[in-house]
């Protein structure tokens, strides 16, 4: 960019220009990645009065969309038709939409490589696509989860590479995303976010832009502060629930329920919150950042002990429901090997259409190593292929619950009948507690 004054006053003009954009919801925004954060971030924006262009290179979801067809459970086909009618919102797979952007957004995977590193390709992808792309008067955020340095180490140098100038021809922050799919309460735009940018300048236009669409923005210091933030809260939760893991087993060994123990430790008001056990971790966050963190903590020298301690004991919680099972079947006099068991709820979490992670994958296996014969059972998921494992799901009557010799509760989606269940299962591991917090009472019924 000029650096005299010429390049001066059309860098002000930049910054106002973009800010007045922003302020009468005039600036045009651009999400790139239209998954489970990024079509209800593009959506939230249009619904406020941006003018939104969501970029993906699925063609697949392209399509969807264009058709008003959403593939995420928190968005209705009603809501995404009504504001592609209004043409508040388009799609594309063309990146050459982000030259006609004033605020882009990324939204993009950030998922382990084999070796359990973090695999930056898609953000990568995502921003030579934009730095090819870019021009004077933009605001960049990086909302993908991701280790600390990550908008300064890599969006920075690539974005930069064009000529541009960060903080003064173009604006470029971290924003982690805090969605929690299928919450009812907790939306995009009830969701306090958090900013840092790489200049003041760009947490500024950053706090701006949020603003607009959400009720709380806190920005902090800097881009690698809003990195860690999102981690230290990931970390937190893969932490707590290793340990309430670890204390079900414990309990179990003890004779105790541990949902008992849960329920009054935390009646305490102060210095307890709880947590509750379960088949293991999934999802795209819980057991995949805090992994960002430990990798990124090795490069400089530092080991993360509560990480990995955390992330070893839930990556056991799988093979240890398999032991309870067979526990399940010997009391009544049975065989893991040809036992017939099945698994209710396969998403890796309620009421949500989503696999990624999901402990029933490694269930799967594991009985299957056994020789059990696994079938499954879970509203969202007409159709299975696990590992080359494909499935279908079974019917759910009566005649066909009666056939198996265990039924594994992994996910409690609302949609369940659990009475039903309940009535006409020999026998039921409730990972989840959801029976008896129903008030479903059964000698069949065996709790984590
Ligand atoms: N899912 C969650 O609950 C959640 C919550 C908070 C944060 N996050 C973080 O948000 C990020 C996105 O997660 P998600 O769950 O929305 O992922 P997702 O897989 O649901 O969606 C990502 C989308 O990005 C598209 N994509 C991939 N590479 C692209 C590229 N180069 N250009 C354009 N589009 C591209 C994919 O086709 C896909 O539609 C991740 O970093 C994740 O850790 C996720």
């Amino acid at each position: 960019m000029a650096g005299g004054p010429e390049g001066l006053f059309m860098r002000k003009n930049n910054i106002e220009t973009l800010k007045k954009k922003i302020r009468t919801k005039k600036a045009r925004v651009a999400v790139i990645g239209l998954g489970y954060v990024g079509l209800p971030l593009a959506m939230t924006f249009a619904r406020k009065g941006f003018k939104v262009i969501g970029i993906d290179i699925s063609e697949k979801r392209i399509k969807k969309i264009a058709t008003g067809v959403s593939y995420i459970s928190d968005v209705s086909d009603e809501k995404l038709r009504k504001l592609l009618r209004f043409k508040r919102f388009a799609v594309t797979n063309d990146f050459t939409a982000v030259r006609s952007a004033d605020a882009v957004i990324i939204c993009v995977p950030t998922p382990l490589r084999r070796k359990k590193t973090p695999d930056m390709s898609y953000i990568r992808s995502a921003v030579k696509k934009i730095k090819d792309n870019i021009r004077p008067g933009q605001i960049i955020a990086l909302e993908s989860t991701t280790y600390p340095g990550t908008t300064r180490e890599i969006l920075l140098p690539i974005l930069e590479s064009g000529g541009l100038t960060e903080g003064k021809d173009f604006y470029l922050a971290f924003s982690p995303e805090r969605i929690d799919p299928g919450n009812k309460l907790y939306k995009t735009e009830n969701t306090p976010k958090v900013i840092g940018g790489i200049s003041a300048k760009s947490t500024e236009i950053a706090k701006l832009l949020y603003d607009e669409v959400i009720k709380s923005v806190i920005p902090v210091s800097s881009a690698n502060a809003a990195e860690m933030v999102k981690l230290l809260e990931n970390t937190f939760r893969i932490v707590n629930t290793a340990l309430v893991n670890e204390i079900a087993i414990l309990c179990d060994k003890f004779g105790l329920d541990i949902w008992e123990i849960i329920d009054a430790a935390k009646t305490k008001p102060y210095g307890y919150m709880a947590f509750y056990p379960g088949p293991g971790v999934g999802g795209h966050c819980i057991p995949v950042d805090p992994l960002y963190l430990s990798w990124k903590a090795k490069k400089h020298g530092f080991e993360t002990k509560f990480i990995n301690l955390a992330s070893y004991v839930n990556e056991a919680m799988p093979e240890y429901i398999v032991k309870r099972i067979k526990k399940i079947l010997s009391a009544r006099k049975k065989k893991i090997q040809n036992a017939r068991i099945l698994i209710v709820g396969i998403a890796y979490k309620k009421d949500v259409k989503d696999l990624r992670e999901s402990p029933a994958i490694n269930i799967v296996h594991y009985l299957r190593r056994k020789k059990a014969k696994v079938s499954y059972y879970d509203p969202f998921f007409p159709y299975l292929n696990i590992r080359g494992i494909e499935m279908e799901p079974v019917s759910m009557d009566a005649k066909t619950l009666k056939k198996f010799d265990c039924t594994l509760l992994i996910t409690d989606h609302t949609k369940l009948d659990y009475k039903f269940l309940a009535r006409n299962s020999k026998a039921i591991l409730d990972t989840r507690n959801i029976f008896a917090r129903l008030g479903i009472k059964g000698k069949n019924i065996v709790k984590l």
